[in-house]
């Protein structure tokens, strides 16, 4: 089992990127805005090419999409572009990145469910065990309500990829 609040570490340099995969249920919503706020993030902090991120969500039925026009919306009055296209996790995911930050248990139980090894697992994290305001610990879906649910997950989101890039930052060699 992940140890909460500790991200498997390592030296991250130019030629070897942290990488990185925000995974949802269907890719449009709440990964989305994990990849767009942390690109974003690692931007701001003059380390996008130290950091690869990408998203993926557990279930296939948005495949191709762009994100949400909500979501887009309400990262885009708070100055973040949301690029992505839906894809499916797949179980190459769980060697190819260093985090995959899950978005609620749900989320959490179907990728370890792919998981074979230990190592696998250990890179399995919930999002929100980054959050300074942890909650119940997951990002709530906002897929089926209005804006202010789209406006929650971008504050949850933000406040928890700020915490887990303060932590990723140390480990960057320049
Ligand atoms: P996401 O939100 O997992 O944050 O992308 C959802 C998107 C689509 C559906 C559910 C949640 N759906 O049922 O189609």
């Amino acid at each position: 089992m992940a140890l909460k609040g500790f991200p498997p570490l390592r030296p991250i340099t130019l030629k070897d990127p942290y990488k990185m995969v925000f995974v949802c249920l269907g890719n449009i919503c709440r990964s989305p805005t994990g990849e767009g706020v942390m690109q974003h993030l690692v931007k701001e902090a003059g380390f996008e090419n130290y950091f690869l991120i990408d998203s993926a969500g557990t279930a296939s039925f948005h495949t191709g999409e762009p994100a949400n026009s909500k979501s887009r919306a309400i990262a885009e009055k708070h100055g973040v572009q949301l690029l992505s296209r839906a894809r499916q996790f797949r179980s190459a995911d769980l060697d190819e990145f260093d985090l995959i930050l899950v978005m609620d248990n749900e989320n959490r139980d179907n990728v370890l469910r792919l998981c074979t090894t230990d190592e696998q697992r250990e890179k399995v994290q919930l999002l929100r065990d980054y959050d300074p305001k942890p909650g119940d610990g997951e990002v709530p879906d906002p897929y089926y309500g209005g804006l202010d649910g789209f406006e929650n997950v971008f504050q949850i989101v933000k406040r928890s990829c700020e915490q887990l890039l303060f932590k990723l930052k140390s480990q960057v060699s320049v």
